[in-house]
């Protein structure tokens, strides 16, 4: 992928290139499959219901959402996707989606220390929000 997209939604063949481009190896990439599978699963069921979801962007966002393990397999793969699709031109809610998915349960001083964004999702707001924490959800369940 030459450039990618600014409007934030990346096809899922855009999303798997970067991914490849960026060096993830092939078992980082079929866990952001299937954590895409699983994410727009639950996003189609909470449509089902009347919820206002944007399905591009949950898919794209979990299949992406784990690109910082080309950088590192530690817990700061998080913020070092954030940085990796900022860098690259991707949109604020997909760095977002990357930096975020991970820091549940983990004290506040200790994500400060790694270098997690302040404002960390919580499970309570987990519970709360729908779209962009779907892909955190069904990261979860795998
Ligand atoms: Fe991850």
């Amino acid at each position: 992928m030459s450039s990618p997209p600014r409007h934030g939604r990346p096809s899922t063949e855009e999303a798997l290139s970067f991914l490849r481009k960026s060096g993830c190896n092939q078992k980082v990439i079929n866990h952001c499959i299937t954590v895409a599978k699983t994410a727009v699963e639950i996003a189609e069921s909470h449509i089902r219901r009347g919820v206002n979801v944007d399905l591009a962007l949950v898919r794209s966002g979990a299949l992406l959402h784990d690109i910082g393990r080309s950088a590192t397999a530690k817990v700061k793969h998080g913020a070092e996707g954030g940085r990796i699709l900022r860098e690259a031109g991707f949109s604020e809610d997909l760095a977002r989606i990357a930096e975020r998915h991970v820091g549940a349960g983990i004290p506040k001083k200790r994500q400060r220390s790694w270098g997690f964004p302040r404002k960390i999702i919580s499970l309570r707001l987990l519970r709360r929000r729908s779209s962009a924490t779907l892909t955190s959800l069904s990261a979860e369940a795998e």
